[in-house]
């Protein structure tokens, strides 16, 4: 059975995109993800004036630090949230005039959670047509940086963290973030990796991040990295193999914990997954992991968890849709507010297929079943509902049809051909 390999973490993609603009010379960046959502960040930030040499695909050289300059367009984040907040961050903190917007999905997703606590730190933000929605802009600080901030963000949210890292960094403003859940991390380890004054300390009731950026005048060091493989692409070849009742082997992964919540499921479903952290790169576990599964048993999660596998739970639901018993999921409203409501969508489109289960205004039940799965699926245009309904209509004996597939565009380009290419390796095996 060949090995999984993925194109790099959508995630950190982003992140080393802008933080290579800010640093102190030359980074270099392999195994870039050839998705929309980080061409748009790629987009937005040569817009403001980034020298970025090579594209999406591949291999990338960024010239840091940039001069940075107003972009004369509007910043067109596509269907890419996290290009959205982070480059808002990115624009409050460097005090720049510029536009945001997105498309009709992205236009729906809520802005406040960034822009209330930017504004908070003295940003001048402003909402064109309608408040806590894009477009937005940004406007010039008449004087001086921003003020320090210590904050509780309501909702448990790596943008918003990455948003006001970026913020604090770029005006070197003191920072403080304490929060109740534990989201995805990646800016912490980013920023800490390239020198900057962050701290983050975990304790039973979430946790604080720290950044003494306020009289601190050391460069960000450029890096030189191959992006790890992004776990939540090989989330759903992973669910494709144990459904097809094979093991799933994914080699160069990203294993940061923050982003485990996948597999701590399926462990909890009884699958035996062996995760092998090899060597740490810019601050990122990354590694090896293999996983097989005799019998699977259902699931059952809530809040807690929830930030540690937000983007993998379409996935986790179509794997539930074929264990027999009933999975829960709960703590989940963040679902409503990402591309698509997905909690709305996962439920219209199991029952179309024939799963029966049940809407809960946080979360979902399902009450997997053996028998084939015969219907039609509407993705909403949902690169994750897509992809999720995929694996489901690509194993034998199933009928589904998935109205929309080139949604998957916006996170993984490459997704069919893996998915076909696994099923295919099934036959052969
Ligand atoms: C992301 C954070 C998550 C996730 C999204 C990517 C990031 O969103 O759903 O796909 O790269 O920061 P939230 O920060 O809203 O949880």
């Amino acid at each position: 059975m060949t090995d999984i390999r993925l194109p790099g973490d959508k995630s950190i993609a982003h992140r080393l995109l802008i933080l290579g603009a800010l640093a102190d010379g030359e980074s270099r960046l392999r195994n870039m993800p050839s998705s929309l959502d980080v061409g748009r960040t790629l987009a937005g930030l040569r817009s403001l004036g980034a020298d970025i040499e090579g594209g999406t695909d591949g291999e990338l050289m960024i010239r840091g630090p940039v001069r940075w300059t107003s972009p004369s367009e509007t910043v067109d984040c596509g269907n890419s949230g996290t290009s959205a907040r982070l480059l808002t961050g990115l624009l409050a903190g460097l005090g720049l005039e510029a536009e945001l917007t997105g498309d009709a999905s992205l236009r729906r997703r809520p802005m406040d959670r960034v822009v209330y606590p930017l504004q908070a730190m003295g940003a001048h933000l402003s909402y064109v047509d309608r408040p806590d929605r894009l477009p937005l802009r940004t406007s010039r600080r008449a004087s001086g940086g921003l003020r320090s901030l210590r904050y509780r963000p309501r909702v448990s949210s790596a943008q918003v963290r990455g948003a006001l890292l970026l913020a604090a960094v770029t005006s070197r403003t003191d920072l403080e973030i304490l929060d109740r859940g534990r989201p995805r991390d990646h800016t912490e380890r980013l920023l800490a990796a390239m020198g900057a004054p962050v701290t983050v300390r975990r304790s039973d009731t979430g946790e604080s991040v720290r950044l003494e950026a306020a009289g601190w005048s050391g460069p960000l060091q450029p890096f030189d990295v191959a992006i790890p493989g992004d776990i939540s692409s090989a989330a759903f070849l992973i669910v494709a193999r144990l459904l097809a009742g094979s093991r799933a082997s994914v080699v160069d992964v990203g294993l940061n914990p923050s982003r485990a919540g996948f597999l701590a499921v399926l462990r909890q479903m009884d699958a035996r997954v062996r995760s092998e952290v090899r060597e740490t790169r810019a601050g990122e576990p990354v590694g090896n992991l293999t996983v097989e599964a005799d019998a699977l048993s259902p699931f059952e999660f809530g809040e807690e968890i929830v930030p540690g596998l937000v983007d993998e739970i379409p996935a986790l639901v179509a794997l539930a849709s074929r264990v027999e018993g009933v999975s829960v999921v709960r703590g989940a409203a963040e679902l409503r507010l990402k591309e698509s409501d997905r909690i709305d969508l996962l439920v219209r489109n199991l029952h179309a297929v024939g799963v029966d289960c049940e809407e809960l205004p946080d979360g979902l039940t399902i009450h997997g079943t053996r028998v084939p799965l015969r219907g039609a699926v509407r993705t909403g245009g949902d690169h994750r509902i897509a992809m999720a309904f995929g694996v489901l209509a690509a194993q034998p004996g199933n009928e589904i049809t998935v109205d929309d597939s080139s949604c998957v565009e916006v996170s993984f380009p490459g997704f069919w051909n893996a998915l076909e290419q696994s099923m295919a390796e099934r036959k052969a095996g």
